[in-house]
Formats: structure tokens, C-alpha cells, sequence
């Protein structure tokens, strides 16, 4: 709906008529998603005690919550956010609850349906022919990031090599691009991915942004040209395909993989707790209706296996593992599964110090830093720790904006300025690696 979004200097009397139009030509699509998120609230809230924090986890259990941070009921803890995406049937339960409790909340996003149509341009035609047409500052679908792939390999030869490592639960092929300039020389590699969750839409945003980047400033950057010419990145766009397309057309707020269950009706795993490292410890659930179900055993979903076995199979050359994740804005770093500092630690430290400060010196986005259990969270199985403990030096967990305030509906209208600084935290860590500490 494009021309919905062009300036309000438009003559008003043009304005109805392009609704009209509008109406004409997609009568199927007035509502996104079959309108199911109507009156649908997000609400934060920070419980002050554990009584408190014991209270919520039971009515979050009970009205059977959409949690959007942190990503699993049993996180729930005094003094920390947590924010709840609550369907329109519950929440006048909830919000009585509180009321009656005395716990402070405020209401995030007053009506989920309005907030998803007024921040996306649904369905415009995106598809461009040329690189540089295509336009960056919208969420592609994953037709659409799988064509502009295909587009670069055949336009960017010399730049790229795209190819499949496997395919997906529901038989989608896993693409990666291996991106830097041919070379007879041995050269090492940085891994990153984006989209492990489905609904983190910036993810997928952001290595698309990355790949366009490094091709138009690979002439003229010193910085990109000298990352390409000594490394090769391998960037998978889309880690999770199933449930990103699924994200697209059924459920925006879709996290897991789309596996079926054998005993549950519910489907899907969280592709982020399925690694073979302290599998389905603290952290992850056991049961397959949560978001953070671990999988009925390590490595069960096709995507997670295709990845870690070539990581596996290529593990000497990898520098670096990295992988995008939304929201919180925080630069992780192992060990996800325990309090304990890695060996060698001062060097992951200062890289990602000097990251977030490459990062906050674009537009003053601050990022915290630090090791994911003590900055984040507890969780076992990430493919953080698995990579790192399958022996790559420096591996990342990016979790791009916000905090809060649009969550997962991150506009995008905020996809530039994101990934402007992501990309400067990127480039930093990548110049790091190719400096002598370990
Ligand atoms: C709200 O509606 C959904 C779907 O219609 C239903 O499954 C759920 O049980 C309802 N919740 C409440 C609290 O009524
Ligand atoms: C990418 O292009 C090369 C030729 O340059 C081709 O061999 C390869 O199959 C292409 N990859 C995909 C996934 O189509
Ligand atoms: C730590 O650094 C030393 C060299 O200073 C290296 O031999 C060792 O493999 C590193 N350990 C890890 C876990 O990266
Ligand atoms: C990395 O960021 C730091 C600031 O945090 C800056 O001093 C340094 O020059 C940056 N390095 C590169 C290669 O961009
Ligand atoms: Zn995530």
C-alpha cells in the first residue's frame, strides 16, 4: 500500500479516493492476519516481590499469555520486565488482576492489530530487478529474501557464492551466502545468522542489510575491503524459514520452528535451546507448548542440525560465530548456560566493549554487555555456547532494538538507523578478530 505512505502534502480530496481504490483492489486483505490480534494488548510489568512474581506466573500460565520478554513463564522474577502480549479475551481478567493486586504495569501497545497495520507496508510490491533498487527499509517476505539471493548470485559472482546446507522441517532449502573475495590463500570465516526466532523480524533486516553493504562499499571502504579480501562470511538470512513464513502468513508472533509433536498438538521448537550443550537444562522447557521447548532431543530439528553439522565440518576456519536476535539491545557473549567467565576472556570483553561503543556513537543507542546468563538470562542449549564450545574463539549474541516500546513490531522506518550501527559493531568486532589476541 504504497502510496499510503507517501507525504500527508497530498491534496485531501486525492485521499479517499486511493482508499477507495485500495478497498477495490485487495478486498481480502483489509485486516492483516485475518485481523486476529483486534484488541489484543502488550503490557509491562515488574513485580516488586516474589509473591508478586509467583502471582503472575500463575495467571500468565492461566490466561495462557504470549510472553515477549523474557521468553519463558519460569524467568518471571522479582525486579525484572517482563512484557506480555495478552489476547483481547484476557485481558480484562489480567488487567482486574493487577489492579486488585496492586502491581504496577503500563500498557505498552494499546490495541496489537492497529500497532501491526499502522507500522508495516503490507504486501507492496518489493520485488526490484537491480541491487540497487531493491529497497532495504522494508521486512521482505521469505520469497522475496530468497529471490534477492538468487539475484546476487547470478549479479555478484565475483562477491558471492550462494548454495544450500539442507532443508528445513516442512522441505524449504537452507540457504547461505558465502561472501568475500576468492582467494587460493587459506582464509578463516565468520558464521552469522539471523532469524533463529521467527517473529524477530530486524534479524532477517539486518543480514540482508549487511550483504548489500559489503557489495557497495567493498570499492570504496578500506575497512570492508580489507574484512572481504582476509575473511569469507557465511550469512544465512533466514535460520528458521518455517517459522519466519509462518510469521508471515498465520501468526505474527511466532518464535519457534513449525516440527510436529508426537504426543502434543502443539507444534514447533525453540531452535535456540535445541544445541547439544547442557541440552534442555535451566532455561529451557521440556514441554512442547512452551516457547522455549527444547526439542525432544538434541539437534531434532533439521534446520539446527544442518547448521552445526557444517559449522562442524568447517569448524577450523570459523573465527567467529554471530547471530541476531531482537529485542533488548545487548551484545551477549558466553556462557549462556552458567555464571562462569570464559578463558581468554578479556579479549571477547574488549571486543564487545569497543562494539557497543562503535554502536552508541552513531545516533547514542546504548547496548549493555556482558555474558549472557549474568545479562540476560540462564539458558542451556544456544547456539552461542555450541559454537564456542565447538571451539570458535568469538561468538556473539546480538539483540538488536528496542527495549520495549514497539517490541517486535520494531517499525521500518527504524530499520536504517538499526542497522547503520549495527553494521559499525559488526565491522569492529570483525577488525578485531583479525588482530592478534587469541
Ligand atoms: C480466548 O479465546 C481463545 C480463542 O478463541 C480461547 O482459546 C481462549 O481459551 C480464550 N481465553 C479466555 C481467557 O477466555
Ligand atoms: C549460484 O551460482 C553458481 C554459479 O555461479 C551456481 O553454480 C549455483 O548453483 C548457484 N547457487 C544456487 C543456490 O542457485
Ligand atoms: C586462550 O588463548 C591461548 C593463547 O593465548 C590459546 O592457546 C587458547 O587456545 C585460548 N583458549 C580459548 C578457549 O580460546
Ligand atoms: C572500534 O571502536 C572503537 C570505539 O569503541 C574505536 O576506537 C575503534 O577505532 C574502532 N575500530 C574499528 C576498526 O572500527
Ligand atoms: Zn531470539
Amino acid at each position: 500500500m504504497k502510496f499510503l505512505r507517501e507525504p500527508r502534502s497530498r491534496t485531501a480530496a486525492a485521499l479517499p479516493l486511493c482508499l477507495l481504490f485500495l478497498k477495490i483492489l485487495q478486498p481480502g486483505h483489509s485486516h492483516l492476519y485475518s485481523n486476529r490480534y483486534a484488541g489484543d494488548k502488550v503490557i509491562r510489568l515488574i513485580p516488586t516481590t516474589e509473591e508478586e512474581a509467583y502471582a503472575l506466573k500463575k495467571i500468565y500460565h492461566q490466561l495462557k499469555v504470549d510472553l515477549w520478554q523474557p521468553s519463558s513463564i519460569s524467568y518471571v522474577s522479582e525486579g525484572a520486565v517482563t512484557d506480555v502480549h495478552i489476547p483481547q479475551n484476557g485481558s480484562q481478567a489480567l488487567l482486574a488482576f493487577l489492579q486488585e493486586a496492586n502491581i504496577q504495569h503500563k500498557i505498552l501497545i494499546e490495541d496489537l492489530q492497529k500497532a501491526l497495520e499502522k507500522g508495516s507496508s503490507w504486501r507492496t510490491q518489493r520485488n526490484r530487478r537491480s541491487l540497487s533498487e531493491y529497497n532495504y527499509e522494508v521486512y521482505h517476505s521469505l520469497e522475496e529474501i530468497q529471490n534477492w539471493m538468487h539475484h546476487l548470485n547470478i549479479t555478484h559472482s565475483g562477491l558471492i557464492h550462494m548454495f544450500s546446507i539442507g532443508k528445513s522441517y516442512e522441505g524449504r532449502p537452507l540457504f547461505v551466502l558465502k561472501l568475500g573475495r576468492r582467494s587460493r590463500a587459506y582464509k578463516r570465516a565468520v558464521w552469522m545468522d539471523c532469524g533463529i526466532h521467527a517473529r524477530e523480524w530486524i534479524g532477517p533486516a539486518f543480514c540482508q542489510w549487511f550483504v548489500k553493504e559489503a557489495l557497495l562499499t567493498y570499492r570504496s571502504d578500506p575497512t570492508m575491503r580489507k574484512m572481504l579480501n582476509h575473511l569469507y562470511f557465511y550469512v544465512m538470512p533466514v535460520f528458521n524459514v518455517d517459522g519466519y513464513h509462518f510469521s508471515w502468513t498465520n501468526d505474527r508472533f511466532w518464535r519457534k520452528t513449525r516440527s510436529r509433536n508426537s504426543r502434543f498438538r502443539c507444534r514447533g521448537v525453540d531452535a535456540n535451546r535445541n544445541w547439544k550443550v547442557k541440552w534442555c537444562n535451566e532455561g529451557a522447557s521440556m514441554h512442547p507448548c512452551d516457547d522455549t521447548y527444547c526439542g525432544p532431543f538434541p539437534e531434532s530439528e533439521p534446520e539446527v542440525k544442518a547448521v552445526a553439522n557444517f559449522l562442524r565440518k568447517h569448524r577450523k576456519h570459523f573465527r567467529a560465530y554471530l547471530s541476531f536476535h531482537a529485542y533488548a539491545q545487548m551484545l551477549l557473549y558466553p556462557y549462556s548456560y552458567k555464571y562462569a567467565t570464559i578463558p581468554n576472556f578479556s579479549c571477547v570483553e574488549s571486543a564487545a566493549h569497543k562494539a557497543v561503543n562503535a554502536l552508541w556513537s552513531v545516533y547514542g543507542v546504548r547496548y549493555r554487555y556482558g555474558p549472557a546468563s549474568s545479562t540476560l538470562y540462564v539458558s542451556s542449549g544456544s547456539s552461542m555456547d555450541w559454537a564456542y564450545k565447538n571451539g570458535i574463539p568469538y561468538t556473539f549474541a546480538f539483540e538488536l532494538r528496542d527495549t520495549g516500546h514497539f517490541g517486535f513490531l520494531l517499525p521500518e522506518m527504524l530499520i536504517k538507523p538499526t542497522c547503520t550501527e549495527t553494521m559499525l559493531a559488526v565491522k569492529n568486532i570483525t577488525m578485531h578478530l583479525l588482530k592478534k589476541c587469541p
